[in-house]
């Protein structure tokens, strides 16, 4: 039987085999994008390409991604959810369309790997206001089943936006206007298990009952949202499709519980041996730690430590409820189930194994916080209704010191109730209600303020990294080299090595040289090249891909070459002014520049 590693070199060959260029798996916590915590899709790092810029690979991609989805957190515990997975990823950039995708995905699947083809099931768009129904994809579902000696009834489902549309914001009237999406096509195998009457009398692919798992997902990426409810083409058709591999290694081992095939079973029995608890007795808490150690510990790889802000505020709750669940169940020691994650992923991701002691260290400090955030907090409580000098004994909260540990020492109710606290739970959910309707409200106004995007803000701001690394190394010396980057429509934040503070002096030059090259007006021009010419010639890559045999060079006339994705302006003059506007120490021998451009 296949295993995960396998599944991965026989995908890739496929559609190698079939004109695509293999391209590197993105950080999962994305670079210039402050639209989004993490890479939740292959297609992600991608957005500027569909939009019409040249990719310096060509128009066939393909990749393997390690994704994170923070907003299906509450979903972990049934047989199929997870929060981080590897996407199996292929593209066309206005290449090849609905005719080629879909037979090439069913010969994956069916040849490929060799799934039954009676288990399959499809799904396509029923149309939604302008954009019509999408009757070629279902003509060609239907012919590929018939012509595998399947009668195609009761095969090929319609649906509405809900489920058939695809927009990194999800449907139509989510999109913010610019953004790319389309009707998609998925993919359901048949877990072969009883329908289950409690969701509905009638059994559809879409059904909650846990029978139809949806193994990939083909979206037909050809609309702009433009205005309110109005799209537009993009001026090229693509395609973006997206399958997990957890969930095609569960319908190839025929496992109706994701947790159960050969990639979780080894942790979850590592888990059963360190708690002396059977997973038939306790599925939910062993599916919820081992999902979220899993993602704990890529999170922790790509460098970010648990914190109260943004990547480090989600793995800080990761890593909470993972233990809030483990001792649930009598676990006491972490370290043999973190050594059990490592072995089931090092074989695709081997820098686990290096970075294992401070995977650990990481995950074990912060169960430290965690236990004294707890402490610190019932000792709050204890005090605050002064049981003479013992500090025991307090059984009933009320809701406002329940919320108060909510929002200071960022405990949820059921951490609360684990400490021996009751309240009044309905009068906490309104205020919790209120609270998330702010941040909500605050992170809706993020993804607005600024798409990654082809704004034309940000698109400047990257222009003004180049200038800025170039100056940099001008002005500092040439060990100056780009360690991060992040961009807003705001402003950008550039981390580089270089360990001293900057001078008054040295920062009027950077700003200096930087205004006098946009004051030039030099044209922006790129160059597709062979990466290792492009290094030869003295471009800067400092995040070159490993699968890249072409790169893109952005030159700006005389003054900075460097190898980059795009895109940028066309001539710097449009950036106006240049102002640095802070610097910090990030420590590492790095130091941290904040800039603004004139509006
Ligand atoms: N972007 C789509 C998804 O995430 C397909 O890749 O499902």
């Amino acid at each position: 039987m296949l295993n995960a590693r396998e599944i991965i070199d026989i995908y890739i060959s496929f559609f190698e085999k079939r004109g695509h260029k293999r391209i590197e798996n993105s950080p999962i916590v994305p670079q210039n994008d402050p639209t989004t915590l993490f890479t939740s899709s292959g297609m992600q790092p991608l957005v500027p390409y569909f939009l019409g810029e040249l990719h310096p690979m060509g128009k066939r991609l393909v990749n393997v991604q390690n994704c994170f989805r923070a907003q299906d957190v509450d979903e972990v515990g049934d047989n199929r959810h997870i929060t981080f997975f590897r996407m199996l990823g292929n593209w066309s950039l206005g290449d090849y369309f609905k005719s080629e995708q879909i037979p090439w995905f069913f010969e994956f699947l069916t040849k490929g790997l060799g799934l039954p083809t009676n288990k399959l099931y499809v799904s396509v768009f029923k149309g939604f206001d302008d954009i019509p129904k999408d009757e070629e994809s279902a003509k060609i579902w239907k012919n590929l089943f018939e012509n595998a000696g399947i009668n195609s009834q009761n095969r090929i489902f319609y649906y509405g936006p809900k489920q058939n549309w695809w927009s990194r914001s999800g449907i139509p009237k989510d999109m913010p206007i610019g953004e790319p999406g389309g009707p998609d096509s998925e993919v359901f195998f048949d877990l072969g298990i009883e329908h289950d009457k409690k969701y509905g009398e009638r059994c559809h692919i879409n059904c909650d009952c846990e029978k139809f798992l949806e193994i990939g997902n083909s979206v037909f990426m050809e609309y702009k949202k433009i205005r309110n409810n109005d799209f537009e083409k993009l001026s090229q058709k693509n395609v973006d499709f997206g399958g997990g591999l957890e969930r095609l290694l569960a319908a190839i081992e025929n496992k109706s519980d994701i947790f159960q095939t050969s990639l979780f079973s080894p942790i979850i029995k590592a888990i059963e041996n360190e708690t002396g608890k059977k997973y038939e007795d306790h599925k939910k808490e062993m599916r919820i730690m081992t999902d979220h150690f899993i993602a704990s510990t890529f999170i922790t790889a790509s460098n970010i430590t648990p914190s109260n802000k943004e990547q480090g505020y989600i793995l800080r709750r990761l890593i909470r409820r993972g233990f809030d669940n483990f001792y649930q169940i009598g676990g006491k020691e972490i370290t043999s189930i973190i050594e059990s994650i490592i072995g089931q992923y090092k074989e695709t991701d081997p820098d686990l194994d290096q970075k294992f002691e401070n995977i650990k260290n990481t995950i074990l400090e912060e169960e430290q916080s965690y236990l004294t955030t707890r402490e610190k907090a019932k000792i709050l409580i204890e005090k605050k209704y002064k049981i003479g000098d013992e500090l025991k004994g307090v059984s009933t909260i009320s809701s406002d010191d329940a919320f108060l540990l909510y929002s200071t020492h960022g405990l949820s109710p059921t951490q609360i109730k684990s400490l021996g606290y009751e309240f009044n739970e309905q009068e906490f959910a309104k205020k919790m209600e209120e609270h998330q309707k702010l941040s909500r409200a605050g992170a809706q106004k993020k993804f607005k303020g600024g798409l990654i995007d082809n704004s034309e803000m940000s698109i400047k701001y990257h222009t003004a990294t180049h200038l800025l690394h170039a100056a940099l190394r001008k002005i500092l010396g040439s060990h100056v080299e780009q360690k991060g980057s992040n961009i807003t429509v705001e402003r950008l934040r550039f981390d580089f090595s270089h360990s001293e503070k900057l001078t008054d002096e040295e920062i009027r030059q950077i700003e200096d040289l930087i205004n006098e090259k946009i004051n030039e007006n030099l044209p922006v021009t790129f160059e597709i090249v062979d990466k290792e010419e492009a290094l030869k010639s003295g471009a800067l890559g400092f995040f070159t891909e490993k699968y890249a045999d072409k790169v893109k060079v952005y030159i700006i006339n005389g003054f900075s070459k460097e190898i980059c994705g795009g895109p940028h302006v066309d001539f710097t003059g449009k950036l106006k002014r240049f102002t640095i506007i802070k610097q910090e120490n990030i420590g590492h021998g790095q130091r941290r520049i904040y800039a603004k451009l004139e509006n």
